[in-house]
């Protein structure tokens, strides 16, 4: 049996306000706290809760700083589908958070360069709470299957799994997707405190199974979670947690 504590919801909405409450007692408990965010479809209700809590005043992110987990090589930073763009419409614009404290690494130029800086940013830092989503791998960040649990932050080549799964946001033109990405590496999303790993619909059945079975399993990323050392929620809808 696992240690990492689940949480199985009857809907997206649940599970969206599940993560939340979690991020919102740590807000309360300490203003200044340091959050690990993600990307992707799944989290985009927990970011409109946390929205509408700090437009209603219940919460600030004015000390609040962020880092994210990744982002795409190969597209200008302000591309309509890089994550720099992602985090600014879905939640960085609609917050009173101070931009100068949010992080996501550089895509374009020296990757290799940008994942040191990065990887230098965040051994400066200790992250709180570090939001997770998974692809239907079970990559984490970008950390595609056989991924090595030591590395830092690095510059990947993206699975065929990964580009097809990313079409959708390119006008399922699989040219259009980046091939490549910078991301934490999986010793990095070890190194929080408490992890919360989202996920929700069938196609993140299997991933969710082989978390709740305590593999560890480096052809499946998201099995890492049972080493951790801090407090690890996996947060499921029903579909997600079909197969246990
Ligand atoms: C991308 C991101 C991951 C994210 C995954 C799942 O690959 N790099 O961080 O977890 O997509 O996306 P979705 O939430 O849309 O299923």
């Amino acid at each position: 049996m696992s240690k990492i504590e689940l949480i199985i919801t009857n809907n997206y909405d649940e599970m969206s306000q599940r993560a939340a409450d979690k991020i919102i007692e740590l807000l309360l408990k300490k203003p200044n706290a340091v959050l690990g965010l993600a990307t992707g479809s799944t989290p985009i209700g927990l970011y409109k809760i946390l929205i509408e809590k700090n437009n209603s005043k219940k919460i600030s992110f004015k000390d609040v700083i962020t880092y994210n987990l990744d982002e795409y090589c190969d597209i200008p930073k302000n591309h309509e589908q890089s994550y720099f763009t992602y985090m600014n419409h879905n939640f960085f614009d609609h917050i009173d958070i101070n931009k100068n404290n949010t992080h996501i690494p550089l895509g374009e130029g020296d990757s290799k360069l940008n994942a040191e800086n990065y990887e230098n940013e965040l051994n400066k830092t200790k992250i709180d709470i570090q939001i997770l989503g998974i692809g239907s791998n079970g990559h984490i960040g970008f950390n595609e299957p056989g991924t090595d649990f030591g590395i830092g932050v690095h510059d990947v080549e993206l699975h065929n799994k990964t580009i097809n799964d990313n079409a959708r946001f390119f006008e399922n033109d699989i040219k259009k997707v980046p091939k490549k990405a910078i991301t934490m590496g999986i010793k990095n999303i070890l190194d929080a405190e408490t992890i919360i790993l989202m996920a929700n619909g069938t196609n993140k059945a299997d991933a969710i199974k082989n978390v709740m079975d305590n593999k560890v399993d480096i052809n499946i990323p998201v099995t890492v979670l049972n080493i951790h050392k801090g407090k690890v929620y996996v947060i499921v809808d029903k579909k997600a947690a079909s197969k246990l």
